[in-house]
């Protein structure tokens, strides 16, 4: 085990990602977390992040001095490097010339176990503007740039490393070697953490706790749940039931793909109860257009059919919640970072059922991990690779009020959209793509007649962490294609248009 300890930085996650790229665990922690409980953890390295303040502040965020002489190498990135060397006795200062992006590090001493491997000038991402402008005793300084005359330092005896620039983000071209260097080489990590192992270690401890309990899952067909939900079979069988709630706000077909895995028909041993809630949902959002309201309405609908399902069931002992590593950072659990977005999710948690514990058996992966224990426990690829999707569905990607009607258009519309982008072999390469449906009617002609009709919208962003994103360049011929399709396949759209806005301003879904 590797610890993270987070001081707020923006590239947190990154840092415990490239650890684990490594074939090594590691977990993020709050720079809040208590000595004693690190001591308990007894990890082989610890790595401590960037962060936004001036740690020589009144007021900053700031660590123990014990920290380092727990015997235990520690990494310092850029924040962590400044607040390394200002607790051991080193000097931080504004920096006369400010570094950002990417920059020319000289390595000064090769024998540095940090740098092994690593070129003599090797392009680095900075982005501070403190620096360190004198080395705490005991170490060196072995490297530099031409506006930072420590762009990192070291104390091998103590195991001790500050690191000015940013090792973790891709733009560092030699990063990756050095945090391998630090975990593998200095932690003398083992580097045998691997998935399948993580699949049939989380399967065992399932089955401990579990005993003979019963357990309740909400499917809602996405790669989290579906993968938490093949987990807890493989561990316990019959004593898990998903329930499967359709709102009817799925994209074409979904209902019944989902059905088809997790079914009776499916390869996998539970009890599946789908609830076709359909009706119900489009009685509650008649006349509904304002988008929150619509969103409070499904998510709050949601709760209720699956209460009352629970209730058939009875008394459980576990709830499964499909929660990955993001969300527990995220909502501020797990890091420091700041809490940027709380989703409602329609697999929210419900108030009223009567259940002992929760179970969340992917909480410690990323989703490309969860991706992989999927894969591993045979989920088909395109359930695994689906995109994301909101828990409000396409509640939320029909503008104004939405009828079953609507509904159908976008889900078809969506359909033929995806379909010509696998087939231009667009689709694993697309961040996130689907098309919604605008609340515009137009007039249009076709077969010499007067058309009055819907437009769609057509939607696709690259993104690397959906909190911002730019519209995809999709070629002409593709969209072009797609256009065609829709108007002559889809009963009431005579418009196609294209979303170029990127986020921000615009946001990925249109409501
Ligand atoms: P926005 O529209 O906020 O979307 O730019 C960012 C990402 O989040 C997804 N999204 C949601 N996911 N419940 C979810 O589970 C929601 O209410 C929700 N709203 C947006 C969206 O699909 C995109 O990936």
């Amino acid at each position: 085990l590797v610890i993270v300890i987070d001081f707020g930085g923006q590239y947190n996650q990154l840092v415990a990602r490239r650890v684990r790229e490594c074939n090594v665990y590691c977990e993020i922690y709050s720079y809040k977390i208590d000595i004693e409980k690190i001591k308990e953890m007894n990890p082989k390295g610890i790595i401590l992040t960037g962060g936004p303040n001036s740690c020589y502040e009144e007021g900053a965020a700031t660590y123990s001095k014990e920290l380092f002489e727990l015997g235990i190498p520690v990494l310092g990135l850029c924040y962590g490097a400044q607040l390394m060397q200002h607790i051991l006795g080193g000097k931080v200062e504004k920096a006369p010339v400010r570094e950002y992006g990417k920059t020319e590090v000289i390595v000064d001493d090769e024998t540095s176990p940090i740098f092994e491997g690593v070129s003599k000038n090797t392009i680095c991402w900075m982005s501070h503007f403190d620096y360190i402008s004198k080395i705490a005793p005991g170490f060196v300084t072995t490297s530099h740039t031409a506006d930072c005359p420590t762009a990192s330092a070291e104390n091998k005896e103590k195991n001790l490393y500050a690191i000015q620039f940013h090792p973790e983000v891709l733009h560092t071209e030699e990063g990756t070697k050095m945090l391998s260097n630090f975990v593998m080489k200095v932690c003398k990590c083992s580097g045998d953490w691997r998935m399948d192992s993580f699949v049939e270690e989380s399967i065992k401890k399932i089955r401990e706790k579990v005993g003979d309990g019963k357990v309740l899952c909400a499917l809602s067909g996405g790669v989290d749940s579906s993968v938490a939900a093949v987990m807890l079979s493989k561990a316990i069988g019959k004593q898990l039931t998903c329930v499967f709630v359709d709102h009817g706000l799925l994209r074409k077909n979904e209902g019944d793909e989902v059905e088809a895995v997790f079914g009776p028909e499916g390869p996998y041993d539970l009890n599946f109860i789908r609830v076709n809630a359909q009706q119900r949902y489009y009685d509650k959002l008649k006349g509904v257009e304002e988008p929150e309201q619509k969103r409070k309405i499904i998510g709050e609908e949601f709760i209720r059919v699956f209460e009352e399902e629970a209730k058939k069931i009875g008394k459980v002992d576990f709830l499964v919640q499909g929660t990955i590593y993001p969300d527990v950072v995220e909502s501020g659990l797990g890091g420091e970072s700041a809490v940027i977005k709380s989703h409602h999710n329609v697999g929210g948690l419900p108030d009223h059922i009567d259940f002992k514990e929760i179970i969340e058996p992917l909480r410690d992966l990323f989703k490309d991990e969860v991706r992989k224990a999927g894969l591993e426990m045979g989920l088909p690829e395109y359930l695994v690779f689906r995109q994301p999707f909101p828990g409000p569905g396409l509640g939320i990607r029909i503008i104004g009020e939405v009828t079953e009607e609507k509904v159908r258009i976008v889900q078809d519309a969506d359909a033929i959209y995806r379909e010509e982008i696998a087939n231009a072999g667009l689709d694993r390469s697309i961040g996130q793509y689907f098309a919604g449906l605008t609340n515009m009617r137009s007039v249009g002609v076709m077969g010499d007649e007067r058309t009055y009709d819907y437009a769609v919208a057509l939607r696709a962003v690259n993104t690397i962490d959906f909190m911002t994103a730019e519209a995809a360049e999709i070629p002409y011929e593709v969209l072009n294609k797609v256009m065609t399709r829709i108007i002559n396949e889809v009963k009431g759209v005579n418009r196609v248009m294209y979303d170029l806005t990127s986020k921000p301003p615009g946001t990925i879904e249109f409501e």
